[in-house]
């Protein structure tokens, strides 16, 4: 097979699928975007690029002889940028969220499903080495159907909001903790499969911590939502509150047992199982997010191994031809309901229906 080639948009968090794409025989890195000329010059060095593969306008990027572009921007562009790189030939492959409004959402699904082109959400946490086991054990059966779940993602990123020292204000301080939710939910709705958001309240509209009201100084939010099949799901999200280092944490009952990540922060967390008749009491397990045999140099972004299992899974799907697990709808199932939380929450902690494309 011919490597594919990949344009990225987007080279800070971007450059975790930099090194991702540019792995193995199946794709290289050949096009870069941004509007930083620092940071574009910075990377082109690194990936030894010429002047001539480093754009600054994404119009013209996405002209370039790609088959794959990475979106790597901040949220408020994902859906501009996803349509037009479905409508210039491109498969899409978007950092989270897929889109910050609903208009934004509909815009990328209808794009999506109107083309050949494949789009899959890079929702890197589904890829977390324990994430991968745990739906084994649940796909055997090992806790029973799972009733309810519960996710939790507290990181201070006060320093990502506004600047301190000049007052600025970056693309973050727009987003409401809640908006960013495909961390929890992702990974929660690979688990339980088949099911989806029907339902969703949000509480938390105050700002204690930091004196400026933004949506994104929000104290906490905490979602609770109903899927179609009867579970029931919450979801806590702060990035302001003071704590460190930051936290992920899934939790899942089912019918005959349970899985849970440790509170120790960082990725190095032991969790409990507990599996009702071979299990007297919950016991430990592992719950790093690196896979544990995993060569060297697939682990790297921060993020265990997932980053690489991700785009690896992108590959897979495009070599094959099949559908990308995190598809469109997938997309939209895994951003949407923290866009209806947040309106919930401004409501006054309403119930409110989440669309379903
Ligand atoms: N999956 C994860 O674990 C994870 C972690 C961090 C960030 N993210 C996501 O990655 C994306 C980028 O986040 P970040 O932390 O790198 O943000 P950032 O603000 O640090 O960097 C964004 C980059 O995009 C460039 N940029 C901004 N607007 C642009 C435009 N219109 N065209 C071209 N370039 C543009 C900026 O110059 C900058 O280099 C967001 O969607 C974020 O949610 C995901």
């Amino acid at each position: 097979m011919e490597k594919l080639k990949v344009g990225v948009v987007g080279v800070s968090r971007g450059n975790a699928y930099l090194r991702a794409f540019s792995l193995g025989e199946r794709s290289e890195v050949t096009a870069i975007c941004d509007l930083d000329q620092s940071r574009l010059e910075r990377v082109a060095r690194d990936l030894q690029l010429a002047d001539s593969q480093c754009y600054t306008e994404y119009d013209d990027f996405i002209n370039e002889d790609i088959d794959i572009v990475v979106i790597s921007t901040p949220i408020p562009f994902h859906a501009e940028q996803t349509v037009k790189a479905i409508q210039a030939g491109k498969h899409v492959f978007s950092e989270v969220t897929a889109a910050d409004t609903l208009e934004g959402c509909m815009k990328i699904y209808e794009t999506v499903k109107s083309s050949d082109r494949k789009y899959m959400l890079a929702e890197n946490y589904i890829y977390l080495d324990y994430i991968q086991r745990w739906k084994k054990y649940i796909d055997d059966g090992r806790i029973g159907r799972i009733h309810y779940a519960e996710a939790e993602y507290v990181h201070d990123i006060r320093h990502l909001l506004v600047d301190d020292k000049t007052g600025e204000s970056f693309w973050r301080t727009y987003r409401p903790p809640i908006h960013y939710c495909s961390h929890c939910l992702g990974p929660i709705l690979f688990l339980t499969g088949d099911d989806y958001i029907v339902k969703a309240t949000g509480w938390g509209n105050k700002n204690t911590i930091l004196p400026e009201f933004w949506p994104s100084t929000i104290d906490m939010q905490v979602a609770l939502f109903e899927t179609k099949q009867g579970r029931i799901i919450k979801i806590l999200r702060s990035q302001v509150t003071p704590r460190e280092p930051h936290i992920v944490t899934y939790l899942v009952y089912g019918t005959k047992g349970l899985l849970e990540t440790g509170r120790t922060p960082g990725y190095d967390t032991i969790g409990k199982r507990y599996f009702e008749g071979s299990d007297r009491y919950a016991v430990d397990m592992n719950c790093n997010g690196t896979e544990l045999d995993a060569p060297k140099e697939v682990r790297f972004g921060g993020h265990g191994t997932s980053d690489y299992y991700t785009a690896k899974t992108f590959l897979d799907s495009i070599e094959y031809d099949t559908e990308p697990p995190i598809n469109v709808d997938r997309a939209m199932e895994i951003t949407i309901p923290g866009l209806i939380a947040h309106e919930a929450a401004v409501k006054g902690h309403v119930w409110l229906d989440v669309p379903h494309f």
